[in-house]
């Protein structure tokens, strides 16, 4: 046999069993950090599957607060809700996002009602799910979307989620200067306590697909004039500059698996915790390749969580949040 020379080091010795790998595990993936989106739609009788998202439902009101319990019980840390009004009741300025007797609100308050303090309810701050049109803000006279128009309507839609229960409001929909009015608005309402969760770096990402059959939007065309270029990384850097100097609590990168770079940035140059979204798209590949045998869909929870985790997030928000709870329960 030839002689080769041995190793100085073996990094494998802390790799040998079960036991040393979890002794040295840098990275714990707990429950409590884990947030699931929910969606809520007006006008069913029962819940409604998502073709593209298997497992994942629209809830009718009374379906939502049974399956939040269960959430919550599973021992996870959050729920961020997603509103889906009848076609019949969008606007060309989302006012069923406004009204305290719209989708979003009345499930906000049941929520809130049913679970008080026991979890933290978020909801989504935006106007695609209530505008006719889909866009995340209103459009002036020549069908753009219109930054500053758009704030004074994010103002009122965050003063009302609060008063109907939120204890978070996340808003998503990359307007400039949206978190400066929405802490405004909820500061001169009396809900002072009332945190901001700060889409900070959200891009305009392939990866929305399957949430755009979650929430029917009427979309037609993309969200490239607000959301990020993908080719950005610095960008987001700015963004959280901004989102801090206007009052965010929190921060979030959307999507999580393809910008952990941006996650890490982000995560490295903040005191404020993280967030991060493994969105629908993420999901809907897992499962895609799950349903076909070609990947296992649990050891790919779990790696994705993980990864995203490292990369630097507190906080994930994900639809395996409650699936991931029980896999950590074991
Ligand atoms: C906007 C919003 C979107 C998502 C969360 N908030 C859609 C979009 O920006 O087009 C996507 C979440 C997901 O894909 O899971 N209200």
């Amino acid at each position: 046999m030839t002689e080769v020379s041995r190793p100085h080091e073996r990094p494998r010795r802390l790799r040998a069993t079960p036991a040393l790998r979890r002794l040295v595990a840098q990275t714990r993936l707990h429950p409590a950090e884990l947030v699931l989106p929910m969606f809520v739609r007006d006008g069913i009788t029962a819940p409604q599957p998502i073709g593209s998202m298997p497992g994942v439902l629209q809830h009718t009101p009374r379906s939502l607060v049974e399956a939040a319990r269960e959430a919550v019980d599973a021992g996870i840390g959050g729920i961020m809700v997603f509103g889906v009004p009848r076609d019949e009741d969008k606007d060309p300025v989302g006012s069923c996002g406004l009204s305290a007797d719209g989708v979003l609100n009345r499930a906000l308050g049941s929520l809130r009602d049913a679970l008080g303090d026991d979890t933290v309810l978020m909801s989504d701050l935006c106007l695609d799910e209530f505008t006719d049109h889909g866009h995340c803000g209103v459009l002036d006279d020549h069908g753009r979307v219109d930054n500053d128009a758009t704030l004074e309507v994010y103002a009122r839609m965050a003063v009302a989620q609060a008063a109907a229960g939120a204890h978070v409001v996340g808003p998503s929909g990359m307007m400039d200067g949206q978190v400066r009015v929405v802490r405004e608005a909820l500061d001169g309402a009396g809900h002072q306590d009332t945190s901001v969760l700060a889409y900070t770096a959200k891009y305009a990402s392939a990866c929305y697909g399957p949430f755009r059959e979650a929430v029917a939007s009427t979309l037609t065309g993309d969200r490239a004039t607000y959301q990020q270029d993908p080719a950005n990384r610095t960008e987001s850097l700015r963004e959280l500059r901004l989102d801090l100097a206007e009052g965010a609590d929190m921060v979030m990168v959307k999507p999580a698996l393809p910008y952990l770079d941006v996650l890490s940035d982000v995560a490295a140059a903040t005191d404020v915790p993280v967030a991060a979204y493994q969105v629908s798209g993420e999901y809907a590949m897992i499962e895609a390749a799950a349903a076909q045998g070609w990947l296992d869909r649990d050891r790919m929870v779990l790696e994705t969580l993980t990864s995203i985790r490292r990369a630097g997030a507190r906080a994930v928000l994900t639809y395996y949040a409650v699936h991931a709870a029980r896999l950590l329960e074991g």
